[in-house]
């Protein structure tokens, strides 16, 4: 059986580990900046050994399309071609480097972000068909503003040739592989769900919008590509239509199928809710007076933050953690598919990673924990026991006002700190 130390390949690429930083939203932006944003937040993580570096999700287009505030667009040459220095800082240190390309479709901040959506009234919300009724009642009840544009079958393969355009620009800027955002309720998820996808064109089969991106992509580049792919398990049981495990599993042998050089099965919701990042209510993050006016222009008002805010209390409770949450789904996919198969939510000690690998999947993916220790790997790959995050989820709330993705717990950063004086992070 493998371990984490050992080596893989995705695609043609040899990676020198099975320990890759999942994606994270960087809220880098797209200026001057965000390239030294952006390597500082990730540099640690090669520096520190992990094979593969996720960028977080970019979004494809100039305009509209991001799911939180100052996410990274990657519509423009000249801007992707600034990045280049993130890749080739990860690849000095021995790692390898994937952009996770993303549009947010319903899922966009002019639909859900009162602020925003009053900066910016004529930004087009792209649907995949009609919006559900849920989504419908949230209009209604003023914490959403939907004036969707169903986009027409012509439209798709526009936005399909943008993610291809996109993953272009970022392998010309030295990427080493693109990933796809097939998950978190993007728009590729939007697709893949018959939740939102009630099409009657070519696109009913929504997994014809993620083999169309694939052929966009491959038309222009020829580095690695993966793709997330989502399961609606943890939907609300009053959700009749939805990904089951099973549908889950057969799109992962599609993926496969078409081209794709590994999958990420993930289970979530039909909603962006707790079950993407399972833990505890964050409630630091919603007290915290920084955040306070954010929250407001994030919802629209004072007592509408309270609200999402409660409901996220309650939300939480179905949301617990588990450890490697879906380890069972990828075991299943593992039995169906001849690619990498990556595991990531709720990953979290070396012992237990050791006996998934080869088991439930071929690499090992770890997300917020990296916020607590951006140098996890030295630790990890020195077969020193468990990582020092406690998935309060502090870090996740404050996105919703651009707040960067960091670790807002004190008694573990100060975990971090007694660790780093111990020289825990160094690696030879
Ligand atoms: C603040 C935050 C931002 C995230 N941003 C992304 C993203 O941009 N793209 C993506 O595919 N997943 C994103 N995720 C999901 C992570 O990649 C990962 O699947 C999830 O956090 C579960 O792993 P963990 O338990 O190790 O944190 C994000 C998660 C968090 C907490
Ligand atoms: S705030 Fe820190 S401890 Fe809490 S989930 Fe985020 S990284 Fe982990």
């Amino acid at each position: 059986m493998p371990t984490l130390d050992d080596p893989v390949e995705v695609g043609d690429l040899a990676l020198r580990n099975r320990l890759y930083r999942a994606p994270l939203l960087e809220c880098a932006g797209t200026d001057a900046d965000s390239a030294d944003v952006l390597r500082a937040d990730l540099e640690p993580a090669a520096a520190a050994g992990a094979g593969l570096v996720c960028q977080g999700a970019t979004v494809v287009r100039g305009e509209g399309g991001c799911a939180a505030p100052n996410m990274t667009r990657v519509h423009d040459d000249e801007f992707v071609s600034s990045l280049a220095p993130v890749p080739e800082a990860i690849e000095s240190h021995g790692g390898r480097a994937f952009a996770q390309l993303e549009h947010g479709g319903l899922r966009s901040m002019e639909i859900w972000h009162a602020g925003y959506r009053d900066d910016h009234p004529e930004l087009d919300q792209l649907a995949v068909s009609e919006p559900p009724a849920a989504l419908r009642a949230a209009d209604r009840a003023g914490f959403l503003d939907l004036s969707p544009r169903v986009l027409s079958t012509e439209t798709v393969y526009d936005l399909a040739a943008d993610f291809g355009r996109a993953a272009e620009r970022l392998a010309d800027a030295g990427y080493h592989g693109i990933h796809v955002a097939g998950a978190n309720m993007g728009v590729v998820q939007q697709f893949l769900s018959p939740y939102y996808n009630r099409r009657s064109d070519e696109f009913a089969d929504g997994f014809r919008f993620l083999e169309l991106v694939h052929d966009e992509i491959r038309a222009r580049t020829d580095v690695p590509l993966i793709t997330k792919v989502p399961a609606e398990t943890d939907a609300p049981p009053w959700v009749r239509r939805r990904l089951s495990a099973d549908d889950c599993v057969r799109l992962c042998e599609r993926a496969a199928d078409v081209g794709f050089d590994a999958v990420i099965p993930v289970s979530g919701s039909v909603f962006w809710d707790m079950h993407l990042v399972k833990g505890a209510y964050p409630e630091r993050a919603w007290r915290d007076s920084h955040f306070e006016s954010g929250y407001v222009d994030a919802f629209g008002s004072r007592w509408r933050a309270r609200l999402v805010s409660l409901a996220n209390r309650v939300q939480a409770r179905f949301a617990e953690f588990e450890h490697a949450w879906n380890a069972d789904l990828c075991r299943r996919v593992r039995e169906r598919v001849d690619v990498p198969v990556c595991l990531e939510g709720g990953v979290r000690d070396r012992d237990r990673i050791d006996d998934l690998l080869g088991d439930a999947c071929d690499l090992a993916g770890i997300g917020r924990p990296f916020y607590a220790e951006p140098r996890l790997p030295a630790r990890l790959l020195g077969g020193d026991g468990a990582v020092a995050c406690e998935n309060c989820n502090n870090c996740v709330v404050p996105q919703v006002t651009g707040a960067p993705g960091v670790c807002r717990t004190p008694s573990v950063l100060a975990e971090r700190g007694r660790r780093e004086r111990e020289g825990a992070y160094e690696r030879d």
